[in-house]
């Protein structure tokens, strides 16, 4: 699969556009794009990072890291994903970064999604639905994910760049994405829930393969 993930985020390049800022997710496919991306630097404006990790390795290359508050709205946004269903429904947030992501991803014009052919399902769940909730909601976020027949499970000992907490549901089998992100995001708590149904990719890779 990791022969996969290179394809995908060395594909992903045709898309980068002279002079762009390009919104960078987190993770490891991400990780091949932003590898790639180094030959662009001299053709491109910088580069939005969703993560510390994505930070450390645009900066290792010496692409500049532009702060999201100046740049205005961006081109592109390109990163990886946990599940994509048939209609670029994700489940991100493995990687504990779901909220910067969700803020460069509605930022974007363009929301190109790299990954390899395991993260394809029919209907979102099976990996465990990243939720990042402000720690002292943690009790209270809980027990609302079990009334909705949810598992919630701390994910314990992480904190997320924002110094909030993760919160991972099992035994969800997610039918309506939209609209659960919709009931989620109106929890005192929450920070953001790793569904991006209600603004999915518009393009998926899966290796160099578009669908
Ligand atoms: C980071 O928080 C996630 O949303 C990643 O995009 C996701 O976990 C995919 O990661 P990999 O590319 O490492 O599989």
């Amino acid at each position: 699969m990791s022969n996969e993930k290179k394809l995908a985020g060395e594909a992903a390049i045709r898309f980068v556009e002279d002079g762009a800022i390009v919104g960078v997710g987190t993770g490891s496919t991400v990780a091949y794009f932003i590898d790639a991306l180094a030959d662009l630097r001299e053709r491109i404006r910088g580069a939005v990072s969703s993560s510390e990790q994505s930070t450390a390795q645009l900066k290792k290359h010496g692409i500049e890291v532009l702060d999201l508050n100046s740049t205005g709205q961006l081109t592109l946004y390109v990163d990886g994903a946990d599940e994509c269903d048939p209609h670029k429904r994700l489940i991100k947030g493995g990687g504990a970064a779901l909220t910067r992501e969700k803020i460069i991803a509605e930022a974007s014009e363009k929301f190109v999604c790299i990954i390899d052919s395991s993260k394809q399902v029919d209907v979102l769940g099976k990996f465990p639905l990243p939720i990042e909730v402000i720690p002292m909601a943690r009790s209270l976020i809980g027990r609302e994910i079990a009334r909705r027949g949810g598992h919630p499970v701390w994910r314990d000992g992480v904190v997320t760049d924002n110094g909030n907490w993760i919160i991972d549901v099992h035994g969800w089998q997610i039918t309506d994405p939209v609209a659960l992100e919709q009931d989620l995001n109106q929890l005192p708590g929450i920070v953001s829930v790793g569904l991006f149904a209600r603004r999915p990719a518009d393009i998926v890779l899966v290796g160099d393969r578009q669908i």
